[in-house]
């Protein structure tokens, strides 16, 4: 059976981007592949964090996967921080990434843009995001488009350590979901959803209720003209809006499309808000019940141990191949 690994920084709540682009397909992987789904909180600390917020969003992220519908008996879901040969392995492969590869990442430089002191880490990021993968000897990587460029280099890193001590690493296959791979911000189409944007309006949060996706819906900036079509370059708001409407519903674009051409701006906003609506909701009233019940911290214990025992096994023959370990075999 293939292997399938991903991840999501619990460093806001998860927006429908994240829902979209990545934790649903996650969902559909599950019962194809030996799965492992982990909320990177080391990988959120590569930037300051409020230690109350990010410990709730680490469990409120991990009551999300299991309410979108991932199931702890299928996948093992957990805590990168509680496993620690994701840190382990992350210090190997930085030992073997250039720092030339790691400035050349988009996301370091979008990061790094205007702060005075740029922590360390958000350059030595794309390491520890491969060890994550590289340690359950994965074969596919669910992710948006924005993870594209980490994808590569996670592939540069596994094929660069096998060829200089020893070939152990699977070389893992980009797995970008089709037309979700990049779900646009409500205020500014041309830029990226995001769960960090300063501006509320922006995205809708995978907690927000019915009525504030509503209200964020009927705010979405749109395109001039009162064409509903498919055409990202010349209509990027109402094209977003279709993305949004047709993944939820299921459909294809084109259907979305055909289904609502007829349409003013002011439904297509309606029906996309009513449809992400009809898939939060439920979700939401699960994910209230997880983050007060100990099951979920018993699922959490049991999947890091599981990822534990599945990881030491990785970390071993690295250490070995690079000649950490000390007696010899
Ligand atoms: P993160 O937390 O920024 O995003 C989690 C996942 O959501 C996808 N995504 C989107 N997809 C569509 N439209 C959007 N607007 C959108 N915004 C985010 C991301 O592409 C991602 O798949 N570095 C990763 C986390 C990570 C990881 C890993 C992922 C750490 N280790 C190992 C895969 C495998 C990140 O920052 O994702």
């Amino acid at each position: 059976m293939k292997t399938v690994f991903s991840g999501v920084q619990p460093s806001g709540t998860p927006t429908i981007g994240n829902y979209l682009g990545a934790i649903k397909h996650f969902v559909d992987l599950q019962k194809d592949y030996r799965s492992f789904f982990c909320i990177v909180n080391q990988h959120a600390i590569t930037v300051p964090q409020n230690k109350q917020e990010l410990q709730h969003n680490t469990r409120s992220l991990a009551a999300l996967y299991i309410a979108s519908g991932l199931d702890p008996e299928k996948a093992t879901i957990f805590i990168q921080s509680e496993v620690p040969a994701h840190a382990q392995l992350g210090w190997m492969l930085q030992c073997i990434a250039y720092i030339g590869e790691l400035e050349r990442m988009t996301q370091f430089k979008d990061k790094a843009e205007g702060r005075s002191g740029v922590p360390g880490a958000l350059l030595t990021y794309p390491p520890l995001m491969a060890a994550d993968i590289l340690l359950y000897g994965t074969d596919i990587v669910p992710v948006g488009e924005d993870q594209k460029q980490h994808l590569e280099l996670t592939r540069t890193l596994a094929e660069r350590f096998n060829q200089q001590y020893n070939d152990i690493f699977t070389v893992p296959e980009t797995k970008i979901a089709g037309s979700g791979a990049r779900i646009m911000s409500l205020q500014n189409p041309e830029k990226k959803m995001s769960k960090s944007d300063s501006n509320q309006k922006a995205f809708i949060s995978m907690l927000d209720g019915e009525k504030t996706i509503m209200k964020k819906m009927k705010s979405a900036v749109t395109d001039s003209g009162r064409e509903i079509r498919y055409d990202p370059e010349s209509k990027p708001g109402v094209s977003n809006l279709l993305t949004i409407y047709a993944i939820s519903k299921n459909i294809s674009i084109k259907e979305a499309e055909q289904k609502l051409s007829s349409e003013s701006y002011g439904s297509l906003k309606e029906e996309t808000g009513a449809a992400v609506a009809d898939i939060l909701v439920p979700l939401q009233e699960r994910h209230a019940e997880l983050m007060n019940s100990s099951e979920l911290d018993d699922i959490l214990d049991k999947g890091a141990e599981t990822a534990r025992q599945a990881s030491s096994k990785m970390l071993a023959k690295a250490e070995r191949a690079m000649g950490l370990e000390r007696k010899k075999r």
